[in-house]
């Protein structure tokens, strides 16, 4: 089963996707996540991503898709998490499933209103190492700086700052939202208002896969 979660920065594609990995068992791949982990290691392509990421431009499309193509087809089924992000990388996914003589299963948009995005990309943290999301104001680590997953340094992402999340906002515009309409065309998307506690926005989330 392959299921994408497409949204806005600060959706919570990531807060739900770990959710989601771990009821089902299915992959979580999340290319920010990949991108972060390359930085961490302080590869060449890693070097590279973080040029565009902390201004929080989108890492050029034939990077992300060599780096996601060998994985999308992993037996316990794949869960994706910030790809695909512009119309070029839904159509090599397109490519590379036809391949694979199997499609995508649910194309789930998670909606949020900018606000509340500024909001949550504001007061967010992460794990370093697990990538466990916080919210410093209302889900912060149980003991300051210390992931609870893992006991990793938790951080505040460089994108997080006012201006990168601005820019992030208005690129998700530019080349994000078209690919929610590339599948809607196909009568592929279900909607879902992402609001509420996370616990909350879950039930929506396995209501809509559920009914697959
Ligand atoms: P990526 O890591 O994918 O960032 P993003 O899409 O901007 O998404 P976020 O991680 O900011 O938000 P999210 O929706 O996962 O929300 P989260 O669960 O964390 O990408 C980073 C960068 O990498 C990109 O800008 C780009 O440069 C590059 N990149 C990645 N993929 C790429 C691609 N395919 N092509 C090109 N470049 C790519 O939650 C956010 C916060 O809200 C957290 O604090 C969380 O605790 C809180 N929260 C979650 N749910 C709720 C809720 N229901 N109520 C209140 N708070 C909540």
């Amino acid at each position: 089963m392959r299921i994408i979660l497409l949204g806005p920065p600060g959706a919570g594609k990531g807060t739900q996707a770990r959710r989601l990995s771990e009821s089902t068992g299915m992959k979580h791949l999340s290319t920010g996540d990949m991108l972060r982990s390359e930085i961490a290691a302080g590869s060449e392509l890693g070097l590279m991503a973080k040029s565009f990421m902390d201004k929080g431009d989108l890492v050029p499309d034939e990077t992300i898709i060599g780096m996601i193509e060998q994985q999308i087809n992993d037996p316990a089924g794949v869960l994706l998490d910030g790809f695909p992000r512009t119309v070029v990388q839904a159509q090599a996914l397109d490519a590379a499933l036809e391949k694979a003589g199997s499609p995508v299963d649910k194309v789930v948009y998670m909606t949020v209103d900018v606000d509340e995005l500024v909001t949550r990309l504001s007061s967010r943290a992460i794990c370093e190492s697990c990538q466990t999301p916080y919210n410093l104001q209302s889900d912060p680590p149980s003991k300051e700086g210390a992931c609870d997953k893992c006991g990793g340094k938790v951080v505040v992402r460089a994108d997080d700052q006012p201006e990168a999340i601005k820019n992030r906002i208005k690129v998700y515009e530019e080349l994000t939202a078209p690919v929610v309409d590339y599948y809607r065309e196909r009568g592929e998307v279900d909607e879902i208002a992402a609001t509420g506690t996370p616990d909350e926005v879950f039930e929506k989330l396995t209501g809509v896969i559920g009914n697959n």
